[in-house]
């Protein structure tokens, strides 16, 4: 229990700081967090801050998909709580998959966060911080809502909403890999009706975004649970055609889920873009069989080779998991081999870690920590080499870039350039031309012809930029 002193008189105004890890899933619900605190009309008047050291709500969304995040979710709040002295009145909250994994346990040591609030109950946060407000006394709210209690807050626009914005279609995961604990944290799959989905992007829509990125743990899996028979590739041709969206992206598809249908959208709805996130996890049979993953290398390698008949410039790219339970090195060669037919644009890839609770426990953790490193590190220098020669490609072509704001690299060499995306999700860095300002460009589509290609990155000049106000 924490017992620290507050203030006996709550302010009027909290600020709150939101420190995020994970996927997007959580960079969404962290959004919907300062959202429902930021309208809730309590006592208290919500105000978002960035700075840590000023706020009087820190809110910690939690990731528990690999590596001791325990400790990394210990370790934050202790730094956190070290705020505290200046600010007795500072309210920790622990949310996310840490907070629907520990529970109650995350109260057993100090320091201790106030507040323990799972992914499903993100709508109650006005309601628990008032609460904690008048007993002082930690709360913990983790358990996962049943499929008919509604665990979805509406999304709406923040004040700073830019040309980006992401949607929940679904939540959960009923697949049950052997390695992964989502299914354990998030909970079984839950469709959002598609006219809410369809209303929140035109909410976004209406605030400025021009890029919706769908998400869901299974996102293929979208309307299935639903009565009224609307699929994954009904959402997308619906959304697609909402006016003043740009682009349309989503994540993360399943390859035993990724039908002929949701491949022939590509083409055919003009805002999907060319870019597809479609994990294998692994290229070998045995092990994907162990992985409880419900297709085999052969199925992935056609998925793979249907996307590019639809649409040869698609940019593939994948999670792999590496040093799994039993993976022998002629396993591995069957995973390299994969990435050698599918040539990935980008890819993401990670050491086995045992998660608690999941079916994998039982075979152990036999691939020794050098063997999973060396495994790693050739995959991963193998990668390197096809991301270049991918982006290699693009020399002297001419590209679509919605453009993002001043570029990271070139501010610090003090040469002003700017970045952007291409529809297939490669950055662009290029100089915004004369008379051109930042802010100006920012959140507008330009056309631009790329001159090299640098190791992560393309570098372009600019052609012309489409009129501002659109
Ligand atoms: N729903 C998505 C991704 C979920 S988690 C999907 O099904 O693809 C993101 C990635 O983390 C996974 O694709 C997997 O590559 C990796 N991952 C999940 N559990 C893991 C574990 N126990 N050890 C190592 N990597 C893991
Ligand atoms: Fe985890 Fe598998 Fe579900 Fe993805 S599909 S979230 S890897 S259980
Ligand atoms: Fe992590 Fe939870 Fe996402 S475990 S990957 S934040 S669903």
């Amino acid at each position: 229990m924490s017992s620290h002193d507050r203030n006996a008189t709550p302010p009027e105004v909290a600020r709150v700081f939101v420190h995020t890890f994970g996927c997007q899933m959580n960079v969404y619900d962290s959004e919907r967090m300062l959202q429902v605190l930021t309208e809730s009309s309590g006592r208290t008047r919500y105000e978002a801050t960035k700075d840590p050291s000023q706020a009087d709500v820190i809110l910690i969304n939690t990731c528990s998909v690999r590596e001791k995040p325990f400790v990394k979710v210990r370790h934050t709040v202790g730094r956190y709580a070290q705020l505290r002295k200046a600010r007795p009145s500072l309210v920790i909250g622990v949310m996310g998959c840490v907070a629907a994994q520990e529970g109650e346990r995350l109260l057993e040591r100090e320091p201790a966060p106030d507040l323990v609030v799972g992914p499903d109950h993100v709508a109650r946060l006005p309601e628990l911080l008032e609460k904690i407000r008048e007993r002082r006394r930690p709360i913990v709210q983790s358990d996962e809502l049943s499929v008919d209690g509604y665990a979805f807050v509406p999304g709406r626009p923040l004040a700073n909403q830019g040309i980006f914005a992401m949607v929940t279609a679904m939540k959960g995961c009923d697949n049950f890999c052997t390695y992964c604990i989502v299914p354990y944290v998030r909970g079984r799959e839950v469709s959002k009706p598609m006219a809410e989905v369809v209303a929140e992007v035109e909410r976004f829509l209406g605030a400025g975004a021009r890029e919706i990125m769908l998400l869901g743990q299974n996102v293929n899996r979208f309307g299935l649970d639903l009565p009224d028979g609307d699929d994954f590739p009904t959402l997308i041709r619906r959304v697609g055609r909402l006016p003043g969206l740009e682009r349309l992206r989503f994540t993360t598809s399943h390859p035993k889920d990724c039908s002929d249908e949701l491949i022939a959208c590509f083409g055919e709805v003009p805002s999907l873009c060319e870019y597809f996130h479609l994990p294998f996890q692994s290229g070998s049979d045995a092990i994907l069989s162990r992985m409880r993953r419900g297709y085999d290398r052969a199925r992935y390698l056609d998925r793979a080779t249907r996307l590019r008949e639809r649409c040869p410039d698609i940019h593939l790219s994948a999670d792999v998991i590496v040093g799994f339970p039993g993976e022998t090195d002629a396993d591995f060669e069957q995973t390299m081999d994969v990435l050698d037919r599918v040539r990935f644009g980008s890819l993401f890839s990670f050491k086995y870690s045992p998660r608690p609770g999941t079916a994998a426990l039982r075979f152990g953790d036999d691939v020794p920590p050098d063997v999973k490193s060396r495994r790693l590190q050739v995959l991963q220098d193998f990668q390197a080499t096809v991301t270049e020669e991918v982006l290699k490609e693009h020399e002297g072509r001419e590209v679509q870039v919605l453009i993002e704001g001043p570029s990271r690299s070139s501010r610090k060499e003090g040469v002003f350039q700017v970045m952007g995306r291409t529809r297939s999700n490669f950055i662009v860095n290029f100089a915004p031309g004369q008379e051109q300002s930042p802010d100006a460009l920012t959140g507008r589509l330009a056309h631009v012809r790329i001159d090299r290609a640098l190791g992560h990155s393309l570098a372009g000049s600019l052609l012309d930029v489409e009129a501002q106000g659109k």
